[in-house]
């Protein structure tokens, strides 16, 4: 009897502790996913602040034109390498899609420096729009036919704008292109069998700014409030 209750009991110990090395194992998991999860979350944070800082002092010594542009292009491509840049949960809607989104990933002001994490979904064009302001894009992931727009008429218009098409082409994985400051930054484009990823560096924070709708077509243009500044 003694030796049955004592085996009984070893038993119970036995599976307790096993119970308690698997609860250990698991916390402990769970704590190394987590801490992982924030060394990779430290590791982008670096890789943008990078970023940031390589385009601000290009910007400085140069201003946007091709030393600093050529900085920033390569600057991109190093943080394009970075894994986990794409794990954001807080895409925004954009041009007012629900598939084509984008983020701010950092910003020096709302009229300074931004980098911008955008996702553009496949086979849904852009309206041909305006962001206020310079800016350099490199394609993350995807196929992107991008077109650049210019204004022909005299601009006087607020509400009436006659463009012609200047140049397009399908940019790849790794490509950046870059568009000036106002008249100069008008475009559209459509990813192409897939979405398209990109980074953006801008010289404002372009999803915070009022941005311009054209329709060729009809001569129409419509101005867009910043969604951003909407919600506060
Ligand atoms: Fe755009």
């Amino acid at each position: 009897m003694y030796n049955i209750n004592f085996r009984a009991k070893r038993f119970v110990i036995a599976v307790l502790a096993v119970q308690i090395v698997a609860l250990s194992s698991c916390r402990q998991t769970g704590e190394e996913a987590a801490k992982e999860k924030d060394s990779e979350n430290s590791y982008v944070q670096i890789a943008i602040d990078t970023t940031m800082r390589d385009a601000r002092k290009a910007i400085e010594e140069h201003g946007f034109k091709e030393p600093a542009i050529s900085v920033i292009k390569n600057s991109l491509a190093d943080l394009a390498r970075i894994n986990g840049l794409r794990d954001r949960q807080d895409l925004q809607g954009l041009h007012g899609s629900t598939k084509t989104e984008a983020v701010v990933l950092a910003s020096d002001g709302m009229n300074d420096l931004t980098l911008i994490l955008a996702r553009f979904a496949p086979d849904e064009p852009t309206p041909v729009h305006d962001h206020g302001t310079w800016a350099v894009l490199h394609v993350l992931e995807g196929r992107d036919r991008y077109i650049a727009w210019k204004r022909v008429d005299d601009g006087t218009d607020p509400d009436r704008a006659r463009l012609e098409k200047t140049s397009e082409q399908i940019l790849h994985t790794s490509d950046s292109i870059h568009w000036f400051g106002p008249p100069h930054d008008i475009h559209s484009q459509v990813a192409q069998d897939g979405p398209a990823w990109e980074l953006i560096l801008a010289g404002s924070n372009m999803l915070a700014l009022d941005r311009h709708y054209f329709d060729p077509a009809t001569g129409h243009v419509a101005t867009a409030k910043s969604q951003l500044r909407d919600e506060g």
